[in-house]
């Protein structure tokens, strides 16, 4: 059975952001959870890696309330903490400097909607405070102002960080942890629901093929095979990313497991399995520069194994093998070549020869120059 929803009212998304696939037995369940929690007026507290669809799971909620108001989403630590007040609860002129005109904060132009706080776990501890009393007594007062106004909002909250141990540490308050998890909903990494790793694949081929203009894109046997091997550090966006730039750079519309790009990080992949979420700031920070840089690491894993190995022409091979991607990638132009590999293009053509790359077969860029041959 397909679970595809459309989400018809995602107006301000991208079109790759509108449909939830969820078909591995645990996002079954989930969504079933999901359909049982979005008509209540319950505080919903989405929990999950970067990248596995917190987001995408707030606006399902929202759309299952039947709320008619907006729905919108603000991250909680893109702000000043000086403006961050004002933004969520508003302001009367002259209630700083600066603020020459009244303007509603976030919740008043929640009402009758959804307020997605992303981050929330960035949020100042001053702050929790304020807006476990707007939860409290739903109604918000803007900043120089002493009249309440009245809420209807109906507050998720996401976090990629474990919240409890931010209680614990003393940098999030323990009531208003209780208060906002009323209804929690946890996206488990997408090494851990495998199920849904090829029809998500499917979904962005289809999506992005058709932006492209390609027709009749799939995946070979040995792509599909990548593609469940991979531990995706970077979750649903990185396979999102990787099908995407597969097809961009792909020779043809059945795409490969070179074409993919994914190299199974087995040293790495074993030692996040049953990982929970990570649980300071540091270690969060360490997991997005991951999740950023999974080609470096893949690399730094098959290093770690060829070293080990002692292969004795490494860095040669190495060599080769980055400049002949590159030189295939680019088609055999030199100069696209070098600006790719940042090298002056003399540099460039002297690996090129070295590599035995520099003969009429390979120099694709201009005529074969005899003299430069062998
Ligand atoms: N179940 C799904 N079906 C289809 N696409 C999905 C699904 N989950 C996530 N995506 C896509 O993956 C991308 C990342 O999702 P989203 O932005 O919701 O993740 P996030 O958890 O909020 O990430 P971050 O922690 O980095 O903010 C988006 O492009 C989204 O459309
Ligand atoms: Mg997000």
């Amino acid at each position: 059975m397909s679970h595809l929803l459309t989400l018809p009212d995602a107006g301000a998304l991208s079109i790759r952001a509108k449909a939830l696939v969820f078909e591995d037995p645990g996002s079954v369940a989930l969504l079933e959870r999901v359909e049982q929690v979005a008509p209540t007026d319950a505080t919903v507290l989405v929990i999950g890696e970067t990248g596995t669809g917190k987001e995408l799971l707030a606006r399902r909620v929202h759309q299952g309330s039947g709320r008619r108001g907006p729905f919108l989403a603000v991250n909680c630590g893109a702000f000043s903490e000086a403006l961050i007040d004002a933004e969520l609860f508003g302001h009367e002129s002259g209630a700083f400097t600066g603020a020459s005109q009244a303007r509603a904060g976030w919740f008043e132009s929640a009402n009758g909607g959804t307020l997605f706080l992303d981050e929330i776990g960035d949020l100042p501890l001053a702050l929790q405070v304020k807006l476990l009393r707007v939860l409290q007594e739903r109604q918000v007062v803007r900043l120089g102002s002493r009249k309440p106004i009245p809420l209807d909002v109906r507050l998720i909250a996401a976090t990629n960080v474990d919240l409890r141990n931010a209680v614990a540490a003393g940098h999030f308050r323990a009531d208003l942890y209780y208060r906002i998890s009323v209804a929690t909903l946890e996206l488990r990494p997408l090494y851990e629901r495998p199920g849904d790793i090829l029809p998500l694949a499917r979904h962005f081929l289809a999506n992005y093929s058709a932006r492209l203009g390609i027709t009749g894109a799939s995946l070979a046997p040995d792509a599909e095979q990548a593609l469940l091997a991979h531990d995706w550090p970077g979750n649903i966006r990185e396979l999102e990313n990787v099908v995407h730039y597969a097809l961009i750079v792909a020779p043809a519309s059945r795409l490969t497991a070179v074409d993919l790009q994914v190299i199974q990080r087995s040293v790495a992949g074993a030692s996040r399995g049953g990982r929970p979420l990570p649980a300071t700031a540091a270690a969060q920070a360490a997991d997005t520069a991951i999740a950023a840089a999974p080609a470096i690491d893949a690399l730094r894993e098959v290093f770690l194994q060829r070293l080990h190995a002692a292969q004795p022409d490494l860095f040669n091979k190495v060599e080769e093998t980055l400049v002949k991607t590159a030189f295939e990638l680019c088609g055999g132009n030199q100069v696209h070549t070098a600006r790719q590999l940042g090298l002056s293009r003399n540099v460039l053509r002297t690996l090129l020869k070295r590599h035995g790359l520099l003969d009429a077969g390979h120099d694709l860029s201009e005529p074969a120059a005899p003299a430069t041959a062998g």
